[in-house]
C-alpha cells in the first residue's frame, strides 16, 4: 500500500468495515444506540431545570422550585440507570469486535499461501496480531463516545441557539480556529505512529532472531553486535513514541483555548446581556453549564480524532494481512489410486516470486508404487519440486498432475491428505512426543502411535527418555537430536499411511548409525507407495526404480543406480567421490 497515503489519512473505511463486524450482534448494537440516545436526551435535564428553578426562584415561586427539584432528582436516577446500561452494552460491543479481529486474524494467517507469508518476518506478523491489535482495541474501546459526545455535542448547540443566538455566536466565535489548529498539530502524529508501530515489530522480530541464534550468537560472541542493532531499533521506536507524546502535549493548547475562553466570555458578555434584560438569569446559569456540554463532547472528539490517527497505521498493518487472498479453496477430489501414475511434472516452469527461473520445462512421471530418486547440487530444486507436489506454491508455466488430477484444480485439502510429507527439518509443536507422532491422523489410538513409532526406529529411543511418549516436546521441551526428530517425521509418516511419499533429505547430517535406522524405516515406508526421495546421500538411492539428476533447472541425468554408474555420468563421479569419502573415514 502506498505508504505516503497511509501516513496522512485516517482510514475511515477501514473503521466502518471492523463496525460492520456488529452485525451479527444486533440487538446490543440496538440496546446500546437506545440507551446512549436516552442518556443524552435526559443529561439536557440539568441545564433546563437549572433554569427553571432559577426563573421559578426568582419569580418568588416557591412551590414550583420544591417541584422542580424533587423531579430533577428523580431524573437524575434514570440518567444514572441509561449511563449503565450505555456503558455496558458498549464495552461488550467492543469486547466482541476485537475478539472477531483477532480470530479473524489468527485463522487467516493459517490460510495465507507461503509464498505471501515468506514476504513477512514471523516477528512481523507476531507484532500485527498483538500490538497492533492492541492499538485497533484502543480506538473501539472508545466506541461508546462515537454515539453519545457527537449527540450531546448538537444537542448542546441546539439548546443554546435557542436560548440566545447571539450569545452562541459569541461564545463559540473562535471554535473553528481552534479545530484548525489542532488538526495541524495531530497530523504528523500518524506518521509517527506508523514509523513507531514498524519499529516495533522489527524489535520483536530481532528479539525472536536472537532467542533462535542463541547458540550461534554466543560462538561468535555476537552479543555486542546484536546488541548495538536492538538498540538502534529501540532508538527509533523511542524518537517516533516521543514526537507524538509532544505532539500530544501541544495538542492540548487548542484545547485549552476551546474550554477557558467561552468560560470567561459567558460570564462577562451573557453577564451584560443579563444585565440589560436581553436574557433571564436562569437561560444565564443554564448557558453556563451548556458550555460543557457543547466543549467538553468537541475536546472528547479531538481526542477520539487524535487516537484515531494514532492507531489508524495499526488498522492498516491488520487489514493488510486480513486483505491477502488466502490458499484458494474447493476444487476436486484428488482419488486415492489412479491408473495415470502418481506424480507427474509436465513441462514446469517455476520461480520464487520474481526470482529466476529455478525450474525450467521439468518433466517427469513417477508410476504408482514406484521409487524415484532426485539428486542435484544444493539450491538446484530439489526440495522445490517436492513443495510444488503438496500444492504449496503454483507454476509459473507447466503442470503438475497428482493421482492423475492437475493439482491447479484440485482441492488441496484431498491433495495433501494422498501424500505424507518428511521435511528436511522436522517441526515439533508444544506437547508431548506422542501427540507430535499423532499430528499425523488426529484419531490415531495410542496403539497405532506406538506401532508407527516402531515402524519408524524411534521407539526405543522414546521410551528411553524421562517420561517416554509424554516428555514435553518443541520449543520448552525435550531437545532432541536431528536423527531422532527426524525418526518422529517418520512415525509421522507411516501414522499418515498417504499412498504417496515425499522425503526430503531423510538422512542429512546423520551419523552412519542413525543414518543406517533411518534408512531401514524408510525402506519399511516406501513399501507399497509411491515415493519421491531428495537425497544427496547417494548410497541411500540404491534401491530407488529411477534416478533423476538435477541440474540448471532440468534434468541432466536418469536411470536406474546401476545404468548411472555403468557410463561416465556426473552421477558416477559423484558416487566415487562419496564412496572414497567414507572408504578413508
Ligand atoms: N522460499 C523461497 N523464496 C525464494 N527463493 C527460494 C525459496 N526457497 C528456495 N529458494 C531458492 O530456490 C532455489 C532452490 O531451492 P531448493 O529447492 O530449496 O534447493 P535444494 O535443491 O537444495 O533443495 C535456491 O536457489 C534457493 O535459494
Ligand atoms: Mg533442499
Amino acid at each position: 500500500m502506498d505508504e505516503a497515503r497511509r501516513a496522512k489519512r485516517i482510514e475511515w473505511k477501514l473503521l466502518a468495515r471492523v463496525l460492520g463486524r456488529l452485525r451479527p450482534h444486533r440487538s446490543w448494537v440496538a440496546a446500546a444506540a437506545a440507551s446512549t440516545g436516552m442518556a443524552a436526551v435526559v443529561a439536557f435535564s440539568g441545564p433546563y431545570f437549572t433554569r427553571a428553578i432559577t426563573d421559578s426562584a426568582m419569580a418568588g415561586n416557591m412551590r414550583w422550585v420544591l417541584g422542580l427539584m424533587a423531579a430533577s432528582l428523580g431524573v437524575a436516577l434514570i440518567d444514572a440507570g441509561f449511563g449503565y446500561a450505555k456503558s455496558v452494552s458498549m464495552a461488550t460491543l467492543s469486547a466482541l469486535t476485537l475478539r472477531d479481529l483477532r480470530d479473524r486474524m489468527s485463522s487467516h494467517v493459517q490460510a495465507l499461501p507461503p509464498a505471501t507469508l515468506e514476504r513477512y518476518h514471523s516477528g512481523d506478523l507476531v507484532s500485527r496480531l498483538s500490538s497492533d491489535l492492541d492499538s485497533c482495541e484502543a480506538i473501539l474501546r472508545r466506541a461508546p463516545d462515537y454515539l453519545y459526545q457527537p449527540l450531546q455535542f448538537v444537542g448542546g448547540l441546539a439548546f443554546m441557539v435557542v436560548l440566545s443566538p447571539k450569545l452562541t455566536l459569541v461564545t463559540c466565535a473562535l471554535m473553528p480556529i481552534s479545530l484548525l489548529v489542532f488538526e495541524r498539530v495531530v497530523r504528523p502524529m500518524q506518521r509517527h505512529s506508523m514509523k513507531a508501530m514498524e519499529s516495533l515489530a522489527a524489535t520483536t522480530a530481532a528479539t525472536q532472531d536472537a532467542i533462535r541464534g542463541a547458540p550461534i550468537v554466543r560462538a561468535f560472541n555476537l552479543q555486542k553486535v546484536l546488541a548495538e542493532h536492538y538498540r538502534t531499533l529501540a532508538k527509533a521506536l523511542e524518537r517516533h513514541g516521543m514526537e507524538n507524546r509532544k505532539k500530544g502535549i501541544l495538542a492540548w493548547v487548542p484545547f485549552l483555548m476551546l474550554r477557558y475562553i467561552p468560560q470567561l466570555i459567558v460570564p462577562l458578555y451573557g453577564g451584560y446581556m443579563a444585565f440589560r434584560g436581553e436574557i433571564s438569569l436562569g437561560t444565564l446559569l443554564a448557558f453556563d453549564l451548556l458550555i460543557w456540554y457543547v466543549f467538553l463532547p468537541l475536546e472528547a472528539f479531538l481526542g477520539w480524532i487524535r487516537e484515531l490517527r494514532e492507531a489508524s497505521p495499526a488498522l492498516a498493518r491488520c487489514y493488510e494481512i486480513l486483505d491477502s487472498p488466502a490458499e484458494r479453496r474447493g476444487g476436486r477430489a484428488v482419488p486415492m489410486a489412479s491408473c495415470d501414475g502418481a506424480v507427474e511434472f509436465r513441462a514446469v516452469t517455476f520461480a520464487y516470486g520474481e526470482g529466476r527461473d529455478v525450474l525450467s520445462r521439468l518433466s517427469f512421471h513417477v508410476p504408482a508404487g514406484r521409487t524415484v530418486g532426485l539428486v542435484g547440487g544444493s539450491g538446484c530444486g530439489k526440495s522445490t519440486i517436492l513443495r510444488l507436489t503438496c500444492g504449496l506454491y503454483e507454476p509459473r508455466e507447466g503442470e503438475i498432475r497428482v493421482l492423475g488430477e492437475p493439482i491447479s484444480e484440485a482441492d488441496l485439502t484431498s491433495l495433501r491428505s494422498r501424500i505424507s510429507l518428511v521435511a528436511q527439518d522436522t517441526h515439533l509443536f508444544p506437547g508431548s512426543i506422542a501427540e507430535n507422532i499423532r499430528m499425523a491422523r488426529p484419531d490415531a489410538s495410542r496403539e497405532d502411535v506406538l506401532a508407527a513409532a516402531r515402524a519408524a526406529n524411534a521407539h526405543d529411543f522414546i521410551e528411553a527418555l524421562p517420561q517416554g511418549y509424554d516428555t514435553p516436546a518443541g520449543e520448552l521441551g525435550h531437545r532432541l537430536s536431528g536423527g531422532e526428530k527426524q525418526r518422529i517425521g517418520l512415525a509421522r509418516a507411516f501414522l499418515r499411511d498417504a499412498p504417496i511419499l515425499l522425503l526430503d533429505e531423510p538422512t542429512a547430517s546423520l551419523d552412519t548409525e542413525s543414518e543406517a535406522r533411518v534408512l531401514d524405516a524408510v525402506r519399511r515406508l516406501a513399501k507399497g507407495r509411491t515415493t519421491l526421495v531428495v537425497s544427496h546421500r547417494l548410497s541411500a538411492l540404491r534401491d530407488a526404480d529411477e534416478i533423476i539428476v538435477l541440474a540448471d533447472g532440468g534434468i541432466c541425468e536418469r536411470g536406474t543406480h546401476a545404468s548411472l554408474l555403468e557410463a561416465d555420468t556426473i552421477y558416477r563421479r559423484l558416487y566415487e567421490q562419496q564412496a572414497q569419502a567414507a572408504a578413508e573415514a
